[in-house]
């Protein structure tokens, strides 16, 4: 049972992958959710974290309100990508369940302690609250197991053509988690999460399994799969984030590579993630894995299989 803690800014992508986790139960032990702005504004992210974890019945698990804005810029108001309620304009009803007293940054520092060493930290926004809490605590870095981060490419961008949105959002804190020497680090980023891709087949069966979950994913990615079309003209939706949560069940699911990550922080490629693989680059010192293809199939036999495992092998038959 890996203990983790999911910092996220749901966002559709994010509600997806933190579903997977917890269908994952003899797997994965999800401690808490850390909320980040991103996608939305804080206050938003972080109702979104709750209504999440109320539509899964995980009340139980609780949610740490972080940082609203990146460690040394002002937010950049998001677009609807995610839909004006961050999660596809489904409009839940506002949740019961509140997020926590103790800061995100707190608790990440207080629980990192406790677990010494047996922490995992999955980061699916920006990075804002990790970057909080290694300038925060020296010991910090030690503690963590490992960090497997959704952000960043080695080629390409989607929010200019070199750098993607969890590391364009808060480029600083970006660099400062990969220079900070934590003991595993491995980057998921667009070269990878280009292979999930949800097919509208996928997401019309989402539909006909027709239980509360699968339903709310169909309805939350209408927006997504939309955007994806008037953007890219591509029919349907990139699962960036579930990728991070089908790694964690099984990491042979994608193919990495050992590398040195920086990220710049200014000018024209402001946000982007500059990969150098150790085995082009010997003189760079490793900070990270970085993924560079996903196994489709795979994460799909993961996908249905944690969360609809009587519907897995009819989709694995429609790919
Ligand atoms: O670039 C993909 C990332 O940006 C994902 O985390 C998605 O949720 C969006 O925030
Ligand atoms: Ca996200």
């Amino acid at each position: 049972m890996r203990k983790i803690v999911i910092d996220t800014d749901p966002g559709i992508d994010d509600a997806i992958a933190i579903l997977l986790a917890l269908s994952a139960r003899e797997e994965l032990e999800l401690l808490a959710l850390t909320t980040v702005s991103g996608n939305a504004d804080i206050d938003k992210v972080t109702k979104n974290a709750c209504k999440v974890l109320e539509l899964a019945e995980r009340e139980d698990i609780p949610v740490y309100k972080g940082c609203h804005k990146p460690l040394m810029r002002e937010r950049i108001e998001g677009d609807d990508f995610h839909g004006d309620d961050g999660l596809g304009n489904v409009h839940l009803a506002d949740p019961v369940k509140k997020e926590e007293e103790e800061s995100a940054v707190d608790f990440l520092i207080q629980k990192a302690h406790e677990e010494k060493g047996k922490l995992t930290l999955v980061p699916i926004g920006p990075l804002t609250n990790i970057a909080q809490a290694i300038r925060r605590d020296p010991e910090f870095v030690e503690c963590i197991e490992e960090v497997v981060i959704m952000g960043g490419a080695e080629n390409g961008g989607n929010m200019s053509p070199h750098a993607e949105f969890n590391f364009w959002s808060d480029p600083e804190a970006a660099k400062l988690v990969f220079q900070a020497g934590f003991k595993k680090v491995t980057m998921i980023g667009l070269d990878a999460t280009g292979w999930v891709f949800l097919s509208p087949t996928l997401r019309e069966l989402l539909y006909l399994i027709n239980t509360p979950v699968s339903r709310f994913m169909h309805d939350i990615t209408r927006v997504y799969a939309d955007d994806h079309w008037k953007i890219e003209k591509k029919l349907g939706c990139e699962l960036c984030d579930v990728l991070t949560t089908a790694y964690l069940l099984d990491p042979s699911v994608v193919e990495t590579v050992d590398a040195f990550v920086d990220v710049e922080t200014s000018g024209l490629c402001d946000g982007a993630s500059v990969v150098y693989r150790t085995l082009y680059y010997p003189d760079k010192t490793q900070n990270c894995t970085v993924a560079v293809k996903a196994d489709t199939k795979k994460f799909y036999e993961i996908f249905f299989g944690y969360l609809f495992p009587d519907y897995k092998d009819i989709a694995l038959n429609m790919m």
